[in-house]
């Protein structure tokens, strides 16, 4: 499977988010492009999932959220319950983005919980692992990713048909504009692809999990990283909120599929 995976972050009001989902889901359906072995996915902010989700119903783009809370119910003020997204349509909810790590200080620990419940609820997480710019200067790239890997996913195992996406999101690039090289990026995945293998078992590993890169993805170089052996797919930020953009990196990742 190849994954095109859209996170929207805070950038757009509920009105544009509705607009840009209709955009995307005419698009992907009008190229004629087929789905198979493709998941388009657009994580709006929660209070657009009801309206995004009310456009992407029936159709082969998927819906997914931001973030979760680890309980399905109880007194969390603010918290948005997996039980909720489930309702709303969510298969899809990224856990641990850098940006909740940096901002919220969210940590390994919250991460593997909502991971846990995730599952439990038949919503795929992404989990978004990735070093900083100081990590990887003193060396420590691999090792951090790793801990994070590792720590997501402990008590995890895999049943039935779920499925895990590792997002490899070195955090010093997102946003700028500069990727990492393509060789840089299959390096990582290929040791996080060892990791699962590791934790789950290779059958599993193999069947039910996959690694896609994050970082300054664009359809300038998306064809270059999904080139790469043990990248399946990208998520993506600032090029996900332009229409055309975007349509053009579903393409290249339906190319890819069937190359
Ligand atoms: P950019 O594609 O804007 O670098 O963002 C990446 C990201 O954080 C996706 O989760």
């Amino acid at each position: 499977m190849r994954y095109l995976i859209a996170n929207w972050k805070m950038q757009l009001s509920e009105p544009e988010s509705e607009s840009l989902a209709r955009g995307v889901v005419q698009r992907w359906a009008g190229e004629g492009a087929s789905a198979d072995g493709v998941s388009v996915v657009l994580c709006p902010s929660h209070l657009a999932l009801e309206r995004v989700a009310s456009i992407t119903k029936g159709t082969p783009v998927a819906l997914g959220a931001q973030d979760a809370f680890w309980m399905d119910k109880g007194a969390y003020t603010g918290e948005i319950s997996p039980v909720t997204l489930r309702e709303l349509g969510a298969e899809y909810c990224l856990v641990g983005h850098s940006e909740r790590r940096e901002f919220l200080g969210e940590t390994d620990e919250m991460v593997n919980r909502k991971t846990l419940a995730l599952l439990k609820h038949g919503i795929v997480p992404v989990i978004c692992v990735g070093e900083t710019r100081a990590e990887r200067e003193a060396g420590k790239r691999n090792a951090v990713v790793i801990d994070q890997v590792r720590a997501a996913l402990d008590g995890v195992s895999l049943v039935g048909a779920q499925t895990v996406v590792v997002a490899y999101e070195p955090r010093w690039v997102i946003g700028t504009g500069k990727a990492v090289t393509p060789d840089d990026a299959a390096e990582m995945h290929h040791l996080i692809i060892s990791a699962l293998h590791d934790l789950l078992g290779a059958d599993v590993a193999e069947r039910q999990t996959a690694v896609i890169y994050g970082g300054s993805a664009d359809s300038s170089n998306l064809a270059a990283f999904l080139a790469m052996p043990g990248i399946s797919g990208t998520l993506v930020g600032g090029a996900s909120l332009k229409q055309d953009e975007f349509a053009a990196m579903a393409r290249i990742t339906a190319d890819a599929a069937r190359a």
